[in-house]
């Protein structure tokens, strides 16, 4: 398993939010028009960025049940929540929140998904999501996935799947074997098995497709420039040591892009898919 940095969590969120897919926003938002309650389950939380990013777009009563596998995320996720609400009140781990008139009943669950995906879905919410998760997991356990919320009829929206478009600017001699050498690591074992990685958007149509689902996608890009340069460095030293680790690269190779990567005036599109799945 891997561990995930609240620094870089942190860093990502406000730009993982500008760049979620509208139209696909707009029709979740459609999807529970009417309804005053929804309860939701958020699969690899993190620290609660998901919910931040979708409470908007949601009845103005919600259940979240927030579930990852790293108790200190879980932890620190109540703390943030609790912060960023309007008023907050406890209630043993729990906490409800009032949040832009909007009310909200968030509990923690730790678990791993790659073991306890059934459990962490029952009761069965209305709708179930998860943000920058997927490319971690494999083709099978997608499948698998896809066949539990199946099962139960649950509506499935996801955000920020990576799909391997990278485009950076300037561009650097290294860029294309870099971008091969970082999917290979991509692909590597997130303690899912062999992770889906870029083919992960893929996977997620294909698998609901297959279950009869409506499947609806579009792209939700990160567009980095100069206003972003914290997270545009931690991504080029991300990959840099992520290659570094893959050795598919001599090290003057990486040490060259990285240094590229780090100097002012560079600006990069990152692809990401959103995808929204209804049972027919
Ligand atoms: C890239 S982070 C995304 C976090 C959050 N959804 C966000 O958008 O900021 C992936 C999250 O999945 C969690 N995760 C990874 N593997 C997991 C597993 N096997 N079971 C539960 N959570 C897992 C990590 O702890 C991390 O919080």
């Amino acid at each position: 398993m891997t561990g995930f940095d609240p620094n870089w969590l942190h860093l990502r969120e406000a730009v993982d939010h500008r760049s979620r897919n509208r139209a696909l926003l707009a029709e979740l938002a459609e999807v529970f028009a009417g309804r005053a309650a929804i309860a939701v389950v958020d699969l690899g939380c993190g620290l609660g960025s998901n919910l931040r990013g979708l409470y908007e777009h949601l009845p103005e009563r919600q259940h979240w049940r927030l579930v990852d596998h790293d108790a200190a995320l879980l932890a620190a996720a109540r703390e943030e929540l609790a912060g960023w609400a309007d008023a907050c009140t406890r209630n043993g781990d729990d906490i409800a929140i009032e949040k832009k008139g909007r009310s909200l009943h968030v509990t923690f669950v730790q678990a791993d998904l790659a073991r306890d995906l059934e459990s962490v879905l029952d009761p069965a919410p209305d709708l179930v999501t998860a943000a920058a998760l997927f490319d971690l997991c494999s083709r099978e356990w997608i499948g698998r996935f896809a066949e539990a919320v199946a099962a139960r009829k649950l509506v499935f929206y996801t955000s920020l799947t990576y799909d391997g478009r990278e485009i950076w600017q300037p561009a650097h001699l290294a860029d294309s074997a870099m971008l091969a050498a970082f999917h290979v690591d991509q692909i590597t074992d997130k303690g899912f098995g062999r992770s889906a990685g870029p083919e992960a958007p893929q996977a997620l149509v294909a698998a609901f497709g297959e279950r009869d689902y409506a499947t609806s996608a579009g792209d939700s890009f990160w567009r980095l420039g100069e206003q972003d340069a914290p997270l545009l460095q931690a991504l080029a030293n991300g990959i840099a040591s992520a290659v570094t680790e893959g050795a598919q690269l001599d090290a003057e190779a990486i040490a060259s892009w990285r240094a590229a990567r780090l100097a002012p005036g560079v600006s990069c599109m990152i692809g990401h898919r959103d995808c929204l799945c209804r049972p027919a």
